[in-house]
């Protein structure tokens, strides 16, 4: 055999994963690690980066052994990675100078509002296509070189590198002969202008980041350099790097206009493809980078919810009416049809459209019949109402992308439940298709790393070989779903607290 494969690395929130793919594009081994969350005060979550390293690593050797493979049987690697979490590190010693400030932590909030404040959110809109929070990494990093003696003077003099998790891997992994992103990582820092592909001065000098510190930004599919020999037992090339949610819609190959896919892990990110030209968003979406290839760009519309599988989670370790995930359909089924029940799971705020962070969650409907099952039922029921707010703020930003033929392509865990994916499409009024490869992020890094290598087809050969696995067709009838969505919007905006 010889450089038949790709591996994938997936490198998320809570784990790192690394697939091996065979030459026909299906993953053969797998190699998985969680690793600790760092809560050192409220609102904050921090990676140690050596664990983000170390577990890339040691997954990718272990998904390759597993495959019964050596590194001269892999044409190319392709990273994945959980975009905006933000590491500095020294360029001399390779070693970060403070812990990763993960995407979901919010200590940089009162640097958002001061922007906010000073009247810099349009023009961060504008050429970011972001708004102004700490989700994104320019504030994250501007807050290490305060925090840290000395870094600010050691940034401006070039010594200290900053990277999403995709470069800091390239640079480990070259042994700091390649500091790159790609086009996708670059869109969510706050300092990249996505229409022009290059970083923006102007948006660096507002936030504070000095640009001898960025990695230059490469296509989604090219050269990235070439893994160090004795990581794998053999030089690998790195031929591809995509942000995660960017690599799940290439995996589901949304290649045209119009095409969206959701994800369905911890929250629920949403994408749509709207082509060549960054659609401005009058609902509070995010326009971001869909991914660049050949030095051309596709731009997508982003809508990112924060509790979607973890209404499971709480089910089962909050009230303890579940053991298991899998009991969840089944206790949801027998669910009184009479009884409406709400559940509004704002547990961290709401996401998309909303973007309500103080409020929290509600149950509605209430009445002593309720148990359990309606509970669950209606836990269940809210990552399919959630999904259908963001679709319907994509369709008001993007009316001319859908059409009688748009189509939900899903992924993600939560996707295993046929009756959640059944509910999906009956809310949404909309067929809505799961893949045969659930491993949608991870194929879409590989088939990048996979094409820029020449083992794997264009974008059209692998648009054709995506094979669906069951679609779900939408059945119920119109005026009910118009009853139950009024029914949502009313329990959401009793939930609001911006009124
Ligand atoms: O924007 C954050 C997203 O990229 C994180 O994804 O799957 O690692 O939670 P995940």
């Amino acid at each position: 055999m010889s450089q038949t494969h790709i591996l994938a690395i997936d490198q998320g929130t809570t784990s790192s994963r690394a697939i091996v793919f065979g030459p026909e594009m299906a993953p053969v081994a797998t190699g998985q690690q969680e690793f600790a969350q760092h809560f050192p005060r409220s609102g904050w979550v921090q990676h140690d980066p050596e664990d983000l390293w170390a577990t890339s690593l040691a997954t990718a050797r272990e998904a390759i052994e597993r495959a019964g493979l050596r590194a001269g049987d892999i044409a190319a690697i392709g990273i994945t990675n959980q975009r905006e979490t933000t590491l500095v590190w020294d360029r001399k010693t390779g070693r970060a100078i403070h812990p990763a400030i993960v995407w979901q932590d919010r200590r940089t909030a009162e640097i958002c509002a001061r922007l906010r404040a000073e009247g810099a959110e349009p023009m961060i809109r504008e050429r970011t296509g972001l708004l102004c929070d700490p989700y994104f990494s320019g504030t994250k990093i501007a807050w290490i070189l305060d925090a840290v003696e000395g870094a600010r003077a050691r940034a401006e003099a070039g010594e200290l590198a900053f990277g999403t998790v995709d470069s800091w891997l390239i640079w480990r992994m070259t042994d700091g002969a390649v500091h790159a992103t790609d086009a996708t990582n670059a869109a969510r820092t706050l300092l990249y202008d996505i229409r022009s592909g290059a970083w923006d001065p102007e948006l660096c000098a507002l936030i504070g980041v000095p640009m001898a510190m960025l990695p230059e930004v490469r296509d989604s599919a090219g050269d990235f350099g070439t893994a160090r020999a004795d990581l794998f037992g053999g030089a690998i090339p790195i031929r591809g790097v995509a942000g995660d949610q960017q690599a799940a819609a290439i995996g589901q190959a949304c290649f045209r206009p119009g095409m969206l896919k959701s994800t369905y892990g911890t929250g629920c990110f949403a994408l749509m493809n709207t082509g060549e030209t960054p659609v401005v968003s009058r609902n509070r979406l995010l326009t971001t980078v869909a991914y660049q290839l050949g030095g051309r760009r596709a731009y997508a519309l982003e809508g990112a919810i924060f509790v979607a599988g973890a209404v499971v989670q709480w089910l089962r370790d909050g009230l303890g009416i579940i053991r298991s995930a899998a009991e969840t359909a089944g206790l949801a089924d027998r669910a009184d049809p009479e009884q409406a029940v709400y559940l509004v799971p704002a547990f961290t705020g709401l996401g998309a459209p909303h973007w309500d962070p103080d409020a929290r969650g509600a149950l509605f409907g209430l009445s002593r019949g309720t148990g359990p099952a309606e509970i669950a039922r209606a836990a269940l029921e809210s990552v399919g109402y959630q999904t259908a707010d963001l679709l319907a703020a994509m369709q008001a930003d993007a009316a001319g992308a859908f059409g009688a033929e748009t189509v939900l392509r899903v992924d993600g865990g939560m996707t295993a439940s046929d009756w959640t994916m059944q509910f999906l499409a009956d809310i949404l009024g909309a067929p809505v298709d799961r893949p045969v490869v659930q491993e949608t992020t991870a194929l879409g890094a590989a088939w990048l790393a996979g094409m820029a290598a020449g083992i794997y087809p264009g974008t059209e050969g692998f648009a054709e070989a995506w094979a669906l696995d069951r679609r779900f067709e939408p059945a119920m009838p119109a005026a009910a779903r118009e009853a139950r969505l009024a029914g949502w919007r009313d329990a959401v905006r009793r939930t609001l607290t911006t009124g």
